[in-house]
């Protein structure tokens, strides 16, 4: 029953076929994409919190979060080749796991991409108030209108966050109108990210001192059940700086020698980025020090907790890592490179938006699929006559994004994408594996090497950081399922095109632009 309502591989095979993609992707092209979807408020913003979490084991936090992106990125990788069609995690799901699990990934990206998208949003308010209001135009806003009631590190008081949501509607505006950026442009944004990481480890590695690493794990490797602290809670917070790599996915049937490239794009972006985000954790606590504020019984203070935002806003506490909005902009501006931080602000200012339109992006692609298989409203999947998007689900989204960042914490919003996509990876890892049981002989254009090795590795990597996620951020993830399959049976269930024996894939080439941001030649 549970696997009931199979959609067939090949019906999803035959229309992708049908397609005829030009195949332009490089395996050069790929990892650029991949670490134009990957950098952005994880480490340009998360990088205080999860100090908070772990001070200098933060570092082996990045270090985990990679390797276990890494294993599910090679089970990615498989599957993207053989179903290379829109819809990633949802569909492989529907053609191997049926109808009701789909329903249960579809429902759990939304985490993964809306509040992602939201998270970033935050993120990106942060730099905008703090670098360009502040230092360039000496503007403070008011804590009323830049963060909302509880924000990392702001004073109490805060109310809306204004400028996350500006963001959020241009974007959606953006996408709306059918604008796509161009792989030049996509080139050009992780040039100016990796840039101002570069400077950044450049200039604070060498002011580093030993003590500023000692002790080096005052949180402890496991800081208990539900904690969100210790290494391994702050791994489980920095997932998020990896989150929107299988976007890479997503590409794959735009890509020439797939077999070869896929993985290279999937495997290089992450490796690259897990390099970068240690060595910036490390010029960062190195050069000013990272250690988190202790509440009673000496354990951190929750990150983006009341608590700890008011002994933020204690002079004696003010300067600390921890406690900014804008941790790499404001670790330069500390050890006396002011211009560097400000332009390192101007880098986050420039760059975060794109990725806020690529996870945009990927959740309107799903909403549209999963409304064209009948388990969300017809209406949904409407295309705009003159610019051919998908512009009712994108508003929908837009504006839920949007409200969301106006209200939470960065910090909570990138622990619940966390949870969302965790699941998503854990179901593409049994999906891949169920299917090489299943069907042993059918084609593979890239076979995960050491598959009931690396799988079960995925399985146990995925579960382990979502029982290191911070209590609140883990039971959204039931709470948010019990409502999933409320609608599912109310609304999915009875008008589920398989349901009713109709079992033609969507086709999203009707509508324009259709590749992934960052992707397309121009
Ligand atoms: N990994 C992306 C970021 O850190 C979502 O912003």
């Amino acid at each position: 029953m549970i696997f009931g309502r199979v959609k067939p591989l090949d019906a999803i095979l035959a229309t992708a076929e049908k397609k005829s993609l030009h195949r332009t992707l490089g395996a050069l092209q790929l990892t650029l994409f991949g670490i134009g979807c990957v950098i952005g408020t994880g480490i340009f913003v998360l990088t205080s919190a999860g100090a908070q979490k772990a001070g200098p084991g933060l570092m082996l936090a990045f270090a985990i979060a990679g390797a276990i992106c890494i294993v599910a990125a090679l089970c990615y990788a498989e599957i993207a080749s053989m179903i290379p069609v829109a819809g990633s995690a949802y569909t492989y799901t529907y053609s191997v796991m049926g109808e009701l699990l789909a329903w249960s990934v579809g429902w759990a990206l939304v985490l993964e991409y809306a509040v992602a998208a939201s998270a970033v949003s935050v993120g990106w308010s942060g730099y905008f108030t703090g670098t360009i209001l502040n230092q360039f135009m000496g503007y403070e806003l008011p804590a009323a209108l830049s963060a909302g009631p509880l924000a990392l590190g702001g004073a109490p008081g805060g109310f809306i966050n204004l400028p996350a949501v500006v963001i959020a509607l241009l974007v959606t505006w953006l996408l709306m109108i059918g604008t796509n950026e161009s792989a030049r442009v996509n080139a050009v944004l992780v040039a100016i990210k990796v840039s101002a990481l570069t400077a950044f480890i450049i200039l604070t590695l060498p002011r580093s001192e030993l003590d500023n690493f000692n002790p080096f794990l005052p949180a402890g490797v496991f800081g208990g059940f539900g904690s969100g602290v210790g290494a391994v809670g702050a791994a489980a917070t920095m997932f998020f700086a990896y989150v929107g790599f299988d976007a890479v996915s997503t590409a794959a049937e735009e890509t020439k020698n797939p077999q070869r490239n896929v993985p290279i794009g999937l495997i290089g972006s992450l490796l690259i980025c897990t390099v970068f985000y240690v060595l910036v954790a490390a010029g960062a606590i190195g050069s000013i020090g990272g250690q988190p504020i202790m509440g009673p019984g000496g354990i951190p203070f929750p990150a983006g907790s009341e608590e700890l935002a008011r002994q933020c806003a204690m002079p004696a506490y003010s300067g600390m890592l921890v406690c900014s909005n804008e941790a790499l902009a404001h670790v330069l501006r500390e050890i006396g490179f002011s211009g560097v931080g400000n332009l390192l602000g101007i880098a986050a200012f420039v760059a975060l938006p794109s990725v806020i339109l690529i996870l945009l992006f990927g959740q309107t692609r799903i909403f549209f699929v999963m409304s064209r298989d009948g388990l969300l409203p017809d209406g949904l999947s409407k295309i705009h006559p003159k610019w051919k998007t998908p512009y009712v689900v994108t508003a929908i989204t837009g504006a839920v994004v949007a409200f969301a960042a106006a209200f939470l914490p960065v910090g909570q919003l990138a622990d619940i994408a966390n949870a969302g996509t965790l699941y998503a990876f854990f179901m593409v890892a049994i999906a891949v594996m169920m299917l090489r049981k299943r069907e042993p002989n059918r084609k593979r254009p890239f076979r995960t090497p050491a598959l009931w090795l690396i799988g079960p590795l995925t399985i146990a990597g995925t579960l382990f950081l979502f029982f290191n996620l911070p209590f609140e951020a883990m039971i959204v993830l039931p709470v948010w399922a019990v409502i999933g399959f409320v609608i599912y049976y109310l609304y999915g269930y009875r008008h589920s095109h398989l349901g009713k024996g109709i079992v033609e894939v969507p086709d999203l080439h009707e509508i324009e632009p259709h590749a992934p941001p960052g992707t397309e030649n121009q």
